[in-house]
């Protein structure tokens, strides 16, 4: 359980590009930032660890050199976080049939629909970003029955859930961050289908090599670090969802993927981020 801390900048004007703000957070560790129009400001969460200091150090240097106004952090205790979250959790559809329902809120489902319940607690994948809504989609338009998919950056375990629920035979989940791999352990548990979930910084640690399906939602640098050990681990005929791209890194991550023998099959974009369906 740890603290986080809320960095926000303020802007003068609504800029041309908002992606170039995004991207800073993105590199210095908060995938996740939120934009306001008036006044124009953008701010993120970062886990306070050790290395937060420098970090915030970092990111508040690049927001004032994009031109911020002001840069502001705040320390926000656990318990204030949690509420603070809760209060913008709110079940939501997703694709055609997927809805993504908080523990705390009832949802009238149709029939038809997938209901996803989850306590994200600290993990990353409320359904509230569009990288993980883009993967969703992505995930309902692709025929899972019978396919051995592997869950790669698995967060609170959303995408993994959303794969046993549309069908798939089996799902591989790993995380770098420990919280993450509890929360998925906890939601799988929620939702009554059985994920395999390890800690680690790859596919690597698993027993099995070869998935029929990949999907990623991680940051464009990692992407294109991997590229070469997920087309490795995704067998021929087998598909790559690739999320968490911004815009200005797609050509770079298409390229990556392509030399590590991918092909674009579909692309979805969502405000400024991309997400990808590779065939291998
Ligand atoms: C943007 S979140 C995605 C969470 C969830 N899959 C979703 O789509 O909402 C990215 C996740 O990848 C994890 N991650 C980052 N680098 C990783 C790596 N090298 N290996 C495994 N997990 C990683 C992070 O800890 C984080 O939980």
């Amino acid at each position: 359980v740890s603290d986080w801390i809320h960095v926000k900048a303020e802007l003068g004007a609504v800029p041309e590009d908002w992606s170039l703000f995004a991207d800073a957070f993105e590199r210095f560790g908060c995938p996740s930032s939120i934009q306001e129009d008036t006044p124009p400001s953008i701010g993120g969460y970062l886990v306070a660890l050790d290395a937060a200091e420098d970090q915030v150090k970092g990111l508040r240097q690049a927001l004032l050199a994009l031109g911020a106004v002001a840069v502001s952090s705040e320390l926000v205790p656990h318990e204030d976080w949690s509420e603070l979250w809760k209060q913008h959790f709110k079940p939501r559809r997703v694709g055609r049939r997927i809805v993504v329902r908080p523990t705390w809120e009832d949802f009238d489902a149709h029939p038809d629909d997938l209901v996803i319940v989850l306590d994200p607690g600290q993990a990353f994948g409320t359904g509230d970003h569009p990288t993980t809504r883009l993967c969703l989609e992505l995930l309902e338009e692709t025929e899972l029955a019978r396919k051995a998919v592997a869950d790669l950056g698995c967060g609170s375990g959303i995408l993994s859930i959303a794969a046993m629920k549309l069908g798939a035979e089996s799902v591989d989940a790993v995380d770098i961050d420990p919280l993450s791999v509890e929360s998925t352990r906890a939601n799988a548990a929620l939702n009554e289908v059985h994920v395999h979930v390890a800690a680690g910084d790859g596919l690597h640690i698993f027993e099995r090599t070869e998935w029929d399906l990949v999907v990623s939602n991680i940051i464009s640098a990692t992407l294109i670090r991997m590229s070469g050990s997920i087309a490795d681990a995704v067998a021929e005929g087998g598909t790559w969802i690739a999320s968490g791209i911004i815009r200005g890194n797609w050509n770079e991550v298409l390229s990556a993927a392509e030399r590590a023998g991918f092909r674009l099959d579909k692309l979805a974009e969502e405000d400024e981020w991309v997400a990808a369906r590779f065939l291998r």
